[in-house]
């Protein structure tokens, strides 16, 4: 029987973090697919972090397990949200010992670039501002680093003095889901690799 996700409180109303999320067993399962595969899979590609694979390459078992486990996290979302989303798309994500990430947010509103740009950039890179909400869950629990911090404001909020954060610790089963106009950065992992699903969602009937 599957656990009872517990939302726990972050201080905004754009930031969401959820325990017991993620069923132990498939948390498992997918790491287990990433250490077999770091070398092997086709569709895996190197970032500067790590490892990535996009959920469609796993086999078809573990590709159901995953969209079950899509479906949830979108309706859970898009109740605390108050709009219907769908999911851009899922990947899972090793970050050796080191890695680390520098604030960002993952997108940007329209009137920040220019019309050569938006032009250059639909269609490719569309998803930067149709995007509305980023949810990574931890598949391990990180000892030491990994933590993603999150600016409780959005970008286009006001600017205000006093800048707080959240901070996620990366806790096996449990993810954390951010506005994805909320800058936040993932500090060094530095005691055992990180292994997270990250997820984007657009509003649905919007183009992704
Ligand atoms: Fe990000």
């Amino acid at each position: 029987m599957e656990t009872d996700v517990i939302n726990i409180e972050t201080g905004s109303p754009h930031v969401f973090r959820f325990d017991n999320i993620m069923d132990a067993d498939l948390c498992d399962e997918l790491i287990s697919y990433i250490i077999n595969h770091t070398d092997k899979v086709q569709n895996a590609t190197e970032e500067p972090y790590g490892v990535s694979f996009p959920y469609t390459s796993y086999p078809p078992e573990l590709k159901t397990k995953v969209e079950h486990y899509i479906e949830k996290v979108t309706n859970l979302i898009s109740s605390l949200y108050g709009k219907s989303l769908k999911h851009d798309c899922a990947e899972t994500l090793y970050w050796k010992i080191g890695t680390s990430m520098d604030f960002h947010p993952d997108a940007m509103p329209m009137e920040n670039f220019s019309e050569e740009r938006i032009q250059n950039e639909i269609g490719i890179g569309s998803s930067i501002f149709t995007r509305v909400f980023t949810c990574i869950t931890y598949l391990n629990d990180v000892d030491e680093g990994g933590e993603t911090v999150v600016d409780r404001r959005l970008i286009t909020d006001p600017p205000e003095n006093d800048v707080s954060h959240f901070v996620s610790k990366p806790n096996k089963g449990c993810a954390v889901a951010y506005r994805t106009y909320c800058t936040h950065k993932v500090e060094e992992v530095k005691s055992n690799g990180r292994f997270t699903m990250a997820m984007f969602f657009a509003e649905d009937g919007k183009e992704i």
